[in-house]
């Protein structure tokens, strides 16, 4: 049913695995179908009480939105791309049934916003954070500049978001950008047991929980689509073409 997503139902916990370990599970367009899909699954089949998301492989969750696809995008393109990610992640933020990452490597760019989307992270010792978008003349699309902004605060979103330096698991824990750091073995376990905990309570007023704590952090959407239309702005721009360029061309970029 799904080409990039394995998923499991048990217990009422939908386990969905990002599945492309090949290309470290990168957010193509398959992957956003899936997504939504798989959303479109959660919102109606009451067999499905919650979610754990997590990335295919030892090394990563996901590692950004696929670079290859970027190429040749014209603004207009880029800012639909950005406005398709967007509205999918939305989607896992909103939905009432709780969704928790399980945060297995890099994180990185769109993994990390996909991560930040879910209502709760939860990290493996390896797991690496990031916004690594300025190294490719880019800036995050899918909602990093908002959700990171909420999660860690702005003069450390700013940093990350600026430098491309990522955070390990430990300081990921240590900013409150995921709530716990597990072993690599015991990461999916640790997520179940969270998972049933909350799926004991009234499944109600969870979602409620969830409805009501997302008003908190986001009063409207202009924040979102300024980012759409300063991530549009980069497309086509020389920056953009020598940082997505030195990326496909496996060589450090240039910038002048
Ligand atoms: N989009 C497309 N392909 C990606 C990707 C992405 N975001 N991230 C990794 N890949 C691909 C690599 O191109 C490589 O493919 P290949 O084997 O066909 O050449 C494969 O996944 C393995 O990645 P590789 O770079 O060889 O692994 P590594 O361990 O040396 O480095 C990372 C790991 C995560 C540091 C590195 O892959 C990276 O920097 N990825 C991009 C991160 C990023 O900028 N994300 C934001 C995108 S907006």
């Amino acid at each position: 049913m799904y080409q990039t997503l394995l998923t499991e139902l048990e217990q009422g916990i939908l386990t969905a695995t990002v599945n492309r370990p090949d290309k470290l599970n990168a957010l193509n367009r398959s992957v956003f179908d899936d997504l939504n899909a798989m959303m479109d699954q959660v919102d109606t089949d009451p067999a499905i009480r919650g979610v754990i998301l997590t990335g295919s492989g030892p090394k990563a969750f996901v590692a950004g939105a696929d670079i290859s696809e970027f190429n040749q995008l014209s603004k207009e393109e880029a800012m639909a791309l950005a406005k398709r990610g967007q509205d999918c992640f939305f989607r896992l933020e909103r939905s009432r049934k709780p969704i928790i990452a399980a945060v297995n490597g890099f994180a990185l760019g769109g993994g990390c916003e996909l991560a930040m989307s879910c209502h709760i992270r939860l990290a493996s010792e390896n797991a690496r954070f990031g916004q690594p978008e300025v190294n490719l003349g880019l800036i995050p699309g899918y909602g990093g500049t908002q959700r990171l902004t909420q999660l860690i605060g702005k003069g450390r979103a700013m940093e990350l978001m600026m430098s491309g330096n990522m955070l390990n698991a430990a300081d990921a824990h240590r900013v409150g950008l995921v709530n716990h750091v597990f072993t690599a073995d015991s990461l999916l376990e640790e997520s179940k047991k969270l998972l049933m905990t909350i799926l004991a309570k009234g499944p109600n007023a969870v979602g409620r929980v969830i409805a009501a704590v997302n008003a908190a952090g986001a009063p409207d959407e202009a924040g979102y689509k300024e980012e759409v239309r300063l991530f549009g702005e980069c497309f086509g721009t020389p920056e953009m073409q020598e940082g997505v360029g030195a990326f496909l061309e496996k060589r450090t970029p240039k910038f002048s």
